[in-house]
C-alpha cells in the first residue's frame, strides 16, 4: 500500500458548466463558483501536508470556446489573483503559473505576475496553476529547447534520456503527481500532464468542481492510501 500522503496532487477541475446549467445559471456562474472549490482544495492540501498541488484551470483547447466564455474565465483568474493574494501569502502558498502565457491578454498577464511575485517563497504548499496549458504543447516545447541546445553544442543529443527530458518540462524538478483527481465523472485525460502522469493513481469523482470540498480531497487521499503502487514490479508480500 502507498500509505503516506501524496506529495503531489493534480486536479482536472471539471463540471462548472453542468453545475451552472442544473441551476438555470449561465456557465460563467459555474466558473465563479469554482473559485470556492479552489480555496477549499488549497486549504485541504495544506492541512493534509501535500507538498505540491497542480490545478488545471484552462487548456490549450479551451481557446476554442466562445469568446465570451474565455473572457469570463480570464476574469475569474484576475479576480482570484486579486482576492486570494493575502490568504495565500498568510497560508504560505507559493503560486506558479504554467502554460503558454503569451496568449493571455495584458491584464491577465499582469494578474499572473502579481500573484507569482507576491507569493514567492511560501513554504507550506507549492500551487501550480496551469493556464493556456496543453501537455502535447509542453512536450513539443521541451523537445524544441533541447534541440536548440544540441544545435548550439551545449548538450550531446546522446545524453537525452527521461531524466534530462523531464527537466525541460514546465514542471522541471518537481516530483510527478502521485494522485490525479478529475471531477464531474469524466474518464479522460484531456491533454493534461501526459509525461508526468505515467504512474499517477487516478481518482474520478462525479462531484462537479464547484461542489468539491476539502472533505472530497481527503476522501481521494484516503482512497489513494489504500492503493498498491507497483511501478511495474511484482506485489510486495
Ligand atoms: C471546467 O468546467 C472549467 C474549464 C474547463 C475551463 P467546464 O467549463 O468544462 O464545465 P463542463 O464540463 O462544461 O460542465
Ligand atoms: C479539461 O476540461 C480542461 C480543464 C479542466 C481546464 P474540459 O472540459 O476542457 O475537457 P473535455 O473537453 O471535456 O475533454
Ligand atoms: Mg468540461
Amino acid at each position: 500500500m502507498s500509505g503516506g500522503v501524496p506529495r503531489h496532487v493534480a486536479v482536472i477541475m471539471d463540471g462548472n458548466g453542468r453545475w451552472a446549467r442544473e441551476r438555470g445559471l449561465p456557465r460563467h456562474a459555474g466558473h465563479l463558483e469554482g473559485m470556492k472549490a479552489v480555496r477549499e482544495t488549497v486549504a485541504g492540501a495544506c492541512a493534509a501536508g501535500v507538498e505540491v498541488l497542480t490545478l488545471f484551470a484552462f487548456s490549450t483547447e479551451n481557446w476554442k470556446r466562445p469568446k465570451t466564455e474565455i473572457q469570463a474565465l480570464m476574469e475569474v483568474l484576475d479576480t482570484f489573483a486579486e482576492s486570494e493574494r493575502h490568504a495565500l501569502i498568510r497560508e504560505g502558498v507559493e503560486v506558479r503559473v504554467l502554460g503558454e502565457l503569451e496568449r493571455l491578454n495584458e491584464r491577465s498577464r499582469a494578474a499572473v505576475s502579481g500573484i507569482v511575485a507576491s507569493t514567492r517563497g511560501g513554504e507550506t504548499l507549492l500551487l501550480n496553476l496551469l493556464i493556456s496549458y496543453g501537455a502535447r504543447e509542453e512536450i513539443a516545447r521541451a523537445a524544441r529547447n533541447l534541440a536548440r541546445q544540441a544545435r548550439d553544442g551545449l548538450i550531446d543529443p546522446e545524453t537525452i534520456d527521461p531524466a534530462t527530458f523531464r527537466t525541460a518540462l514546465y514542471t522541471g524538478g518537481l516530483p510527478d503527481p502521485d494522485l490525479l483527481i478529475r471531477t464531474s465523472g469524466e474518464y479522460r485525460i484531456s491533454n493534461f500532464m501526459l509525461w508526468q502522469l505515467a504512474y499517477a493513481e487516478m481518482y474520478i469523482t462525479p462531484v462537479y468542481w464547484p461542489d468539491f470540498t476539502r472533505e472530497d480531497l481527503f476522501a481521494a487521499i484516503l482512497d489513494y492510501q489504500r492503493r498498491e503502487r507497483r511501478f511495474g514490479r511484482v506485489a510486495a508480500h
